[in-house]
């Protein structure tokens, strides 16, 4: 029996598409107690876009995809597969990726993804297999989502931080080495809670609470912010080291890190934990907010867009967020040829010897391990002071 030859699948198409309206900080002062220095301190956000009126997440889903089918020169006759990855569906039934598939007028299977905000990671990673496993050719994979109907605005703590998006890559089949090379998928159910919609699902019915939801606005999206916040400060860097240790790559051979747009503040410490440069990270959470499934996409087309990657560059995107959940995906954008394709091949490690020698990558390996340990450390540590300071002051609010 002949072998047939190892299929990978490329990203050969992008596009995103954000609604024109605009809140900006200044709008939040007038709506909550904050302020622009706030918000900007503790997050990095300055303005986010806000859907137009009756503009759901289908029609948005639909205007970040054509743009990525007419770039791969695709139609949506074409598709395979379709897959959204969103929180914020038309409706509770059926799925959104249906009603996109009708509206595009393609032909295939459709599902939506709903892992929160690392939602569109999941999906590439999902899409990649079926075409890794030789059943499909080209896949749409999209990530779109409206957080401002799900957003209570009078609540401070979490309406500065949520904006509307979405965007597109179209993957095709390769022989190639191309796209997602490594990945990490993770979850922890034990934090379910801190980032949740308490109500509408079948543990809170609408039907049957309605008084108690509205009452007590059980619609809206509750978070435990400094609890996802040491989740994601925790994550985003431990995921990314995970899967370039799968490659057997150090930081240094990413030519751009996208991590999920959250926080200024946990990207942040993110690089200095990788000990890279904050300019290797992508950061466009100034213009958007936090766009959910949207946000790593996103910051993917804008990297496209603004020349900061091109075909051959290796990508690390990072993604976290409600379920807990959180997928890293290191990317390999183009395709490569000769013996670096060959390495490739033959497994990761060896490709990564191949470009920077094996006693280099040894030596490194050790020196990062021993700052990593002592990096964690000093992590911990601060954690442990910023929940004693959290338990003071809960403390000092029950005796008053
Ligand atoms: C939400 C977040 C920015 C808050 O920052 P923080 O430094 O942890 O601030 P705290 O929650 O400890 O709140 C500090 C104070 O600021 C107040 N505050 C919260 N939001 C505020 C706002 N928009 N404007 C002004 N003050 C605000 C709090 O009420 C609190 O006031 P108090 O000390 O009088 O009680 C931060 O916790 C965070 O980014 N968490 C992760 C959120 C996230 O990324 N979620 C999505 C994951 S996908």
């Amino acid at each position: 029996m002949t072998q047939q030859p190892q299929r990978y699948a490329k990203i050969t198409g992008w596009g995103k598409y954000v609604p024109e309206k605009i809140l900006t900080n200044a709008d939040f002062e007038k709506m909550v107690d904050t302020t622009d220095e706030w918000i900007t301190s503790r997050t990095g956000i300055k303005e986010r876009h806000i859907r137009a009126e009756g503009e759901n997440s289908s029609d948005m889903s639909v205007k970040s995809a054509l743009p990525a089918l007419e770039m791969a020169g695709i139609t949506p006759k074409d598709l395979d597969l379709i897959i959204v990855a969103c929180s914020s569906p038309d409706y509770l039934v059926p799925g959104v990726a249906t009603i996109v598939q009708e509206k595009l007028g393609a032909s295939c299977g459709a599902f939506q993804l709903t892992s929160g905000c690392s939602g569109w990671v999941y999906a590439l990673v999902t899409a990649s297999q079926f075409i890794q496993s030789g059943t499909m050719n080209n896949i749409l994979v999209i990530g779109t989502e409206i957080l401002s109907f799900g957003i209570d605005y009078t609540d401070r703590t979490t309406c500065v931080l949520f904006g509307d998006a979405s965007a597109s890559v179209v993957l095709q089949a390769t022989n190639k080495p191309a796209g997602v090379l490594h990945y990490e998928l993770g979850s922890d159910g034990s934090g379910a809670k801190s980032l949740y919609v308490p109500a509408a699902g079948t543990a809170m019915p609408l039907g049957k609470h309605a008084k108690e939801v509205i009452d007590n606005k059980l619609m809206y999206l509750k978070m435990d912010g400094p609890e996802v916040f040491k989740f994601a400060t925790r994550v985003l860097s431990s995921s990314m080291k995970r899967t370039l240790d799968k490659a057997g790559m150090l930081p240094e051979q990413i030519d751009l890190f996208i991590p999920h747009q959250a926080n200024l503040r946990i990207i942040e410490t993110a690089a200095r934990m990788m000990r890279q440069p904050l300019d290797k990270f992508f950061i466009n959470l100034h213009k958007y907010g936090n766009t959910s499934a949207a946000s790593v996409p996103l910051a993917l087309v804008e990297a496209f867009e603004q020349g900061r990657i091109k075909a051959g560059d290796k990508v690390l995107m990072c993604a976290f967020g409600a379920g807990l959940t959180w997928a890293s995906a290191l990317v390999q954008l183009g395709e490569v040829e000769g013996a670096e394709a060959a390495a490739v091949e033959q497994g990761s490690i060896a490709e990564n010897w191949l470009s920077i020698g094996k006693a280099r990558y040894l030596a490194k390996k050790t020196v990062n391990a021993v700052q990593d340990t002592v990096q964690n450390l000093m992590m911990n540590w601060k954690m442990r002071q910023y929940d004693a300071a959290r338990r003071k002051k809960q403390q000092r609010e029950s005796a008053n």
